[in-house]
Order: C-alpha cells, then structure tokens, then sequence
C-alpha cells in the first residue's frame, strides 16, 4: 500500500512524511516541484529509506501525475502543494492562479482517470485529501465567533481567492464524479522548517541577525496559532477516518495578537540566546506599512473534529513557541541555506 503526497518537501508536507513514516511503514510517493519553498534538506534523515519515494514534478503535469498513479496505485492522494505566501501572491498572483488553481484540477483530472478504473473496493476505500487554509473565510471582527465549516467563503487575498477555488473544484469533483473528497481548512501553522519568509521564522531569523522586527500596521492583528505536528496528526485521522464530501476545520484555540507573538519569541530568544549588550531582541521591532487587504482576525472553530473524530491539538501554544524556538537555534545551518540567493532578494523586494 502506499500514498502519493504532493508538496512533500514544503514546511507541512515535509513534517507530515517525516510523521508518517515514524509511524507506519506505508511507503509514500512525495511529488514535489521544488519551487524556492520546497526543500530536500527537510527529508535527509530518509536518505536511503525505500519506503519515500522523491519525484520531483509539478502536480499540473498530466502526463507524469498519471505515469506516477499507474506504477505505484495508490490509496490515497494528499494534495498539500501550493504557493502559500499572502504577501506573495500580492506582489505576483499568477503563479498562484497557475498552481493553486490550474494544478489543482490538473491533478483532480488525473486522479479522476485513474480512480475511475479502479476495482470496486480499491474505488470505495481510495481517498483524495485536500489541505486548505481557514483564509478561505476571510477576516473576523474583535468579537465575531470563530469560523465553522459553515462560513461562507469570503477570500481576500490572491492566494485565498486561489485557494478558495481549488477547494469548489475538489467540492465539485465529489458531487459531479463521485471522487471520494475530503477537504480540512486549517490555521497558521508553526513549527521546525518554516521557511522564514513567514511572521515566526523571519522574525527570529532576523532577531539573530541583528535586523529590524518587522510589524505590518499597528501589529493588532489576530492569527489562531497552531503547531505543525498537530496538523498532521489531524491530517491523518481525516484521512483514516473522514467522511467524503465533508469538511473540516482545524484549528489549536490558540489566538493571538501579532506584536504578541513577537514579544514572546523576543523573551524566549533573551532567555536561550541572550544578547552579548544585555539588551532586549524587542528593542529590535519596528513598525513597517501594512499588507494591502491585511485580514484583521482570523480563528478556527475545530469542534467538529474533535466531536466527530475525537482529534485535540497536543501541544499549548507555550509548550510548541518554544519547540521552535530551539528547533531554530539547533539548526542553524538550515537556515543558512535557505536564506541565500533567492530569499535575499525576495526580502529586498518585500521590505524596500
Ligand atoms: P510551502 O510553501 O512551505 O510548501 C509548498 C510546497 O509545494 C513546496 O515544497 C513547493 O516546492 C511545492 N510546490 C509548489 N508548487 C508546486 C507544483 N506546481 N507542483 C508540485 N509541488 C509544488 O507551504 P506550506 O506552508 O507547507 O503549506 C502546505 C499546504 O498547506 C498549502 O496548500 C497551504 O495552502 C496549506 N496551509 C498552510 C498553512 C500554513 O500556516 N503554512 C495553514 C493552512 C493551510
Ligand atoms: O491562516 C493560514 C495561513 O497562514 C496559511 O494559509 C498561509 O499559507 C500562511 O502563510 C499563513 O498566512 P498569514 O498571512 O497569516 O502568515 P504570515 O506568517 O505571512 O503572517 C502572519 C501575520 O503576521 C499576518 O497578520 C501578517 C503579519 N506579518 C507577517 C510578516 C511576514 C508581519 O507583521 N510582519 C511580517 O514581516
């Protein structure tokens, strides 16, 4: 038996194969572009496992997606591939439209002709999971109750409104052809191999280097943070138990105000790495223009899940903030990597 995940080397889909294979010996089929996001340092420690299988390819490749489900036959496909940066896909919204949306019905279309031929029990049990993003709701006033699975889609950036697309065409796939569809919409995730691009890595990557702290507007804004691992492990009981056709929110009840979060990493930074002049990595936040279209709030109502799959998130948002914030400092290297060539002048681009 075996799984094709797609994205496999990007921050989830890497910490999701890692997951998987630490806990079962289902092989796992990873096909990844390899966009500046996705990163085989990731997956070293599966050097020379034959139950990971790396093909490096894009999900809106017909021709390959198809070559890759005959040879292997898979259980399930788990789409988390995806350009997944907002302020991204505001400077540049094509590659969004192209991946988010052409690749995800590429790979629908694929998955479709393969399905269809399937044997009947082999048709029952297959499964095709879709990673989305709680961004799809759109924003939250101070006092709004949290998002549930009955929101009604209000995407405000390119790549929510991208995201928001894919997930009506993995919907319509269920209703039209009777593809066996589970989609999960999730919260900020955070954890080991965030490219640091994203608030938590940049920001600890900069406190380490002595740079400005970057706060879009007033830093009020309201993320609902959750570790990386508890995706996955709600990702698979999904998986294993989901009903197709439904939904589901994930999220780890952990709402926060930016400049919050910030000062937090700040103080953990100033216990574990104290600076040589005694002062605070705080001293280093500095107010910058806000994101165009900056979703003020943002919070995940995940009671479906726990009372219909009995999934709860293991880690409190403490106990996880300062996991990274070791996982950073232990790993150095792979932050250096990743941040040379491309990232810089993203970052020139970004932040001039
Ligand atoms: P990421 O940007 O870190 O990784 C994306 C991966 O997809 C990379 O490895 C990249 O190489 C690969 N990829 C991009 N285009 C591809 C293509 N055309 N074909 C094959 N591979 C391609 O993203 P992430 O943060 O790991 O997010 C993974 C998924 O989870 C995305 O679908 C995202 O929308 C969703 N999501 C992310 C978060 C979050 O907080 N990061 C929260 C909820 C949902
Ligand atoms: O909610 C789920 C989404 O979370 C995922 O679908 C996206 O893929 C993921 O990137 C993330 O989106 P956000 O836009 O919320 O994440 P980001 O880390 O970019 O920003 C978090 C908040 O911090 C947001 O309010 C913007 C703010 N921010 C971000 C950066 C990079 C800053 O204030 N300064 C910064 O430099």
């Amino acid at each position: 038996m075996s799984i094709l995940v797609t994205g496999g080397a990007g921050f989830i889909g890497s910490n999701f194969v890692l997951d998987w294979l630490a806990r079962s010996d289902e092989t796992v089929i990873n096909l990844d572009l390899l966009t500046y996001a996705g990163n085989l340092q990731n997956l070293e420690s599966l050097e020379g496992d034959n139950r990971h299988v790396f093909v490096r390819g894009d999900i809106g490749d017909q021709t390959l997606v198809a070559k890759l489900l005959e040879e292997h036959k898979p259980r399930a496909v788990l789409n988390f591939a995806a350009e997944s940066h907002v302020d991204r896909s505001i400077l540049g919204p094509g590659e969004f439209i192209q991946t988010n949306i052409v690749g995800t019905f590429n790979l629908l279309e694929s998955v479709r002709a393969y399905w269809s031929n399937l044997g009947a029990n082999e048709k029952d049990a297959f499964r095709f999971l879709h990673v989305s993003t709680d961004e799809v709701y759109g924003t939250l006033e101070p006092n709004d109750p949290a998002f549930t699975e009955d929101h009604r889609y209000a995407p405000n950036s390119p790549y929510s409104a991208s995201k928001a697309a894919s997930d009506h065409l993995v919907r319509s796939y269920l209703h039209t052809y009777g593809l066996p569809v589970l989609t999960t919409n999730c919260s900020n995730n955070y954890g080991p191999y965030h490219f640091p691009e994203k608030l938590i890595p940049l920001v600890i990557h900069n406190a380490l280097a002595g740079k400005p702290l970057p706060i879009y507007g007033d830093g009020q804004q309201v993320r609902d943070w959750l570790y990386v691992t508890d995706h996955c492990s709600a990702i698979r009981r999904v998986l294993e138990s989901g009903e197709c056709g439904e939904t589901y929110n994930v999220g780890g009840w952990n709402e926060k105000a930016n400049l919050e979060v910030v000062h937090t990493l700040c103080a953990i930074l100033d216990e574990l790495k104290p600076k040589a002049d005694g002062a605070s990595y705080s001293e280093q936040i500095t107010y910058v223009k806000d994101r165009p279209g900056h979703d003020r709030r943002y919070a995940i109502d995940a009671r479906k899940l726990e009372r219909e799959l009995g999934w709860t998130p293991s880690e409190t948002f403490e106990s996880g903030i300062r996991k990274t914030v070791e996982w950073y400092l232990a790993n150095q290297d792979w932050v250096a990597n990743v941040t040379s060539g491309h990232y810089r002048e993203w970052v020139e681009a970004q932040y001039s």
